[in-house]
């Protein structure tokens, strides 16, 4: 059994809520970045107008539950269960959406779905190895279905497996969860040799004061 214990106390230190409102007075949105009203939108996924979608670490579910407002089939995935709690109690009666309590690469290799996108902000997709990640992914996509992903660029020098921290209230030790951290080239690389095409890595520059972008990978599977 997964333990979820670093990822319970994340949740709790960073109650996932979302405004109730964004800067356009809009009830649901997207956003891709670590900032508010910052960013491209869910366009970013296609122009389809009744996808079938899944995100790989939903959090608080705030994106998913945008999806699923706009008539998407919104199907998320988090380890966490205080995240998922979270995400039912605010957007549990949203028609079109669905929760899982589940590892993202366990949730791939049981389902029998097939998605038009899969997407993942600041999620599974970075605490994932892409060496499993990107083959489950394929696996549960549409042909000429997209993936895309979003988080922090990495820091210079420091690529593949690296240690996030998460600080504990009462502990001074923190909780350790590896994220893998890649440039724009090496992400477009391991997707091409994971069959993907198209594949697209930019850095999101970010709002005026602040230093950190956002990385933002776009990329299809053949077919269709
Ligand atoms: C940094 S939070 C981002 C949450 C959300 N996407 C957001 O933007 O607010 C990372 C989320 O990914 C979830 N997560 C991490 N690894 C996972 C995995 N292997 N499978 C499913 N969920 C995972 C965590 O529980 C957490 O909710």
């Amino acid at each position: 059994m997964t333990d979820t214990t670093a990822w319970d106390t994340y949740a709790r230190r960073k109650p996932g809520g979302r405004r109730e409102k964004n800067a356009k007075g809009e009830t649901t949105w997207f956003n891709w970045t670590q900032y508010p009203d910052h960013g491209p939108g869910i366009d970013v996924l296609g122009e389809a107008e009744k996808a079938a979608l899944l995100e790989l670490g939903c959090g608080a579910g705030g994106n998913l539950a945008h999806a699923a407002t706009l008539g998407h089939r919104a199907v998320g995935v988090d380890v966490s269960p205080v995240q998922l709690k979270a995400a039912r109690e605010r957007w549990g009666d949203l028609p079109g959406l669905e929760l899982h309590q589940r590892g993202a690469l366990d949730f791939m290799g049981e389902t029998a779905e097939r998605f038009d996108a899969v997407y993942s902000v600041f999620g599974a997709v970075w605490f994932t190895d892409p060496r499993q990640m990107l083959p489950a992914v394929r696996q549960v996509l549409k042909p000429g279905g997209v993936l895309a992903f979003s988080q922090r660029p990495p820091v210079e020098g420091c690529y593949g497996c690296q240690a996030s921290y998460i600080n504990q209230a009462d502990d001074p030790n923190p909780l350790v969860v590896k994220r893998w951290d890649y440039t724009t080239d090496m992400w477009t690389g391991l997707l091409k040799e994971h069959g993907f095409r198209h594949a697209l890595a930019n850095e999101i520059p970010p709002p005026e004061g602040w230093k950190t972008g956002t990385l933002l990978v776009r990329a299809l599977v053949p077919g269709a």
